[in-house]
Order: C-alpha cells, then sequence, then structure tokens
C-alpha cells in the first residue's frame, strides 16, 4: 500500500472549497508520459495554478503504472524545484470497476473516478458506493458520473448523448456519498464534438456549435447548493491548430471543440473540475508535424518532443489564465 500522503500529493477536497468560493474550476489534464507532465507542471507553476494530474485506464496501460505514480512523485519535487509548491492531485479517470478503483487507492492515487454511467441509475450507485465507502477509508477523494456524453475516445465511449437528469441527482449523491459528480450538459469527448450541421456561422464565417445546457446545470445546482460538479470532454478544439496540423500533412475533418467563453461561464459556477485532453492531443501533433515537414532530416526526439512540450505549456497557460480562471490561486 503505497498513501498518497507518502508522495507528497493532496486530495481535491481543498482545491474544490477553494475553486467554488473563488469561482474557478481547476484544471484536470490527462498525461501519459514525461513531455506532458512538465508541460503540465511548468504551466501551472508558472500561472500558480493548482492541478490535478489525470491518468486513464488507457494511459495505465500505455505508460506502466508504476512509472506513472512515481511520475507523480516526481512532480512534487520538481514544482518546488520550479519555485512553487503548487498542490497536485493524481486523479484515475474514468475508472470503470470497483477493482481498477481499489488498485489505484492502493497506489498513491489521491482521487478516482468511477464511471458507472453506462449501467443503470441503481447498478451506478450501487458501484459508486462501493468505491467511495473505499476509498474514503483512505481519504482519497472520489467523483461518480451521471448521464452520458456523446463522442467516442478509445476505451470512453457514448453512441447518444443523454443529458444529466437534475431530479436524479440529490438521490444519486445522497446514496453514494461521492465527492463530485461528472453531469452531461452537451460536452463530448474528442476532437469532434459537433457535426458541423449541428452549428450556425458567426460574422466571420466561422462554426458556432450549440450552446451547452446552462439550464440543465443552474437546475442542479438548485438542487445540490454547494456541491462540486465536473466537466468532461471539455476541449476547445483550436481552429489554429486544427489548420497547423492539417497543413503539415495531417487529415482532420470536422473537428469542433466546446467555445471558450461557454467553458469560462462553466468555471463561474458549481463546475469546480474541467477535463481537457484532447486540446494537448492536437497541441503536441501539430508541433511535431510541423518539426517533421519544415526539418525533414531531424531524427533526435528531442527536437521534435520539446517543441511540442513547449507548445503544450502555452496552451495549458493560456487555459488557466483566460479559460478556467485557475491563475493565482494556487
Ligand atoms: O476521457 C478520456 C481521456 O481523454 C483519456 O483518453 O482513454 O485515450 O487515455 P484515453
Ligand atoms: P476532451 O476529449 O474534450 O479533451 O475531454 C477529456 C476528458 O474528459 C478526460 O476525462
Ligand atoms: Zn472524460
Amino acid at each position: 500500500m503505497v498513501s498518497y500522503k507518502e508522495l507528497g500529493l493532496v486530495n481535491t477536497n481543498e482545491m474544490f472549497k477553494k475553486a467554488m468560493a473563488g469561482k474557478y474550476a481547476v484544471p484536470a489534464y490527462n498525461f501519459n508520459n514525461m513531455e506532458q507532465i512538465q508541460a503540465i507542471l511548468q504551466a501551472c507553476v508558472e500561472t500558480k495554478s493548482p492541478v490535478i494530474l489525470q491518468v486513464s485506464s488507457g494511459a495505465r496501460k500505455y505508460a506502466n503504472s508504476t512509472l506513472l505514480r512515481n511520475m507523480a512523485k516526481g512532480a512534487v519535487e520538481y514544482v518546488k524545484e520550479l519555485g512553487y509548491a503548487i498542490p497536485i492531485a493524481l486523479h484515475l479517470d474514468h475508472g470503470d470497476t470497483f477493482e481498477l478503483c481499489k488498485d489505484c487507492v492502493d497506489n498513491g492515487f489521491s482521487s478516482v473516478m468511477i464511471d458507472g454511467s453506462h449501467h443503470s441509475f441503481d447498478d451506478n450507485i450501487e458501484l459508486t458506493k462501493k468505491v467511495v465507502e473505499y476509498a474514503h477509508q483512505h481519504d482519497v477523494t472520489v467523483e461518480g458520473e451521471l448521464g452520458q456524453l456523446a463522442g467516442v475516445e478509445d476505451d470512453v465511449s457514448a453512441e447518444k448523448s443523454t443529458y444529466t437528469k437534475p431530479e436524479e441527482v440529490i438521490e444519486f449523491v445522497n446514496r453514494t456519498g461521492v465527492d463530485s459528480l461528472a453531469i452531461s450538459i452537451g460536452t463530448s469527448h474528442g476532437a469532434n464534438k459537433f457535426k458541423p450541421e449541428q452549428c450556425t456561422r458567426n460574422k466571420e464565417g466561422i462554426l458556432v456549435p450549440p450552446p451547452l445546457r446552462f439550464d440543465i446545470l443552474e437546475e442542479i445546482e438548485k438542487k445540490l447548493p454547494g456541491f462540486v460538479i465536473v466537466l468532461h470532454g471539455s476541449s476547445s478544439v483550436p481552429q489554429d491548430i486544427v489548420k497547423t496540423i492539417n497543413d503539415h500533412g495531417g487529415a482532420l475533418k470536422d473537428a469542433i471543440g466546446i467555445p471558450e467563453d461557454q467553458l469560462r461561464r462553466a468555471a463561474k459556477s458549481a463546475v469546480c473540475k474541467i477535463n481537457i485532453d484532447s486540446d494537448g492531443r492536437l497541441a503536441m501533433t501539430a508541433a511535431v508535424r510541423k518539426v517533421f515537414v519544415e526539418k525533414p532530416a531531424e531524427f533526435d526526439p528531442r527536437k521534435y518532443l520539446g517543441p511540442a512540450r513547449d507548445a503544450l505549456k502555452e496552451l495549458y497557460k493560456h487555459k488557466n489564465i483566460n479559460v478556467l480562471g485557475s491563475a493565482n490561486q494556487a
């Protein structure tokens, strides 16, 4: 058993309390490798933002869970070296079984998500409650999910979205004891969140997707005053990055994300955690493709992963400062 406390990590309780009071959202950035964790930490230290480092089950398979845990341990030392000891949580993203969540609690995670959203309401409650009972014995915080996000992304998929039903949230939260709740209000995973025909064009000819269902969020806030809400699928899919990818041999079609103003509005509400993965993937891909096209003789991985890391860091700094509002809150 390795407790997250031994690693110098924190659970999400204090982070969310401050985010709720300060009307901002804590960034939850996924990582699978060294350059990603470096970019996240550098960006969050430079902007003085708390951070949730997210690991999916796919990331654990890809990178090895022992290595990832030790990277998170290293993160605590690294931010001190960078000059500012921001609070860091290590969170399991989209845990799908009790066994996986338990394994993470037993191996240094300070927070876990149990995603039972594809089960029936009662089965979701039963599974989530079991995870909460175990995790809370170890002071580990738990995120549950009600409602399903649209989109397809590796292990995480749902053909169509089912918005969270506000009438179900009180019972779910009371019966499970979760610390936070991921809801479905129109976000989805991946880089193709909307079909162009679902969007309208603004004066500049840019596609504008349908707005998030803030009416559902507000109803949930009324039912659960002060309760922490989480937004998944919150990448904005910046069109300049998509263009760079496509101008350098990529073939991304109809890549559309959540407009930043929608996320800014959400961050000021009970939404205290915003999950972003795809934008980071896009930023790295654009930077790597650019090096490969502009310097085809280059074969030192540091020469393309370095620029990818720099691009990622700038993207995260921008999010913390201008979108989530988490800058200067650590
Ligand atoms: O929501 C899913 C995250 O973007 C993680 O994706 O399962 O491909 O690691 P992944
Ligand atoms: P994006 O695919 O929009 O980045 O969402 C990531 C996410 O929700 C991770 O859990
Ligand atoms: Zn997600």
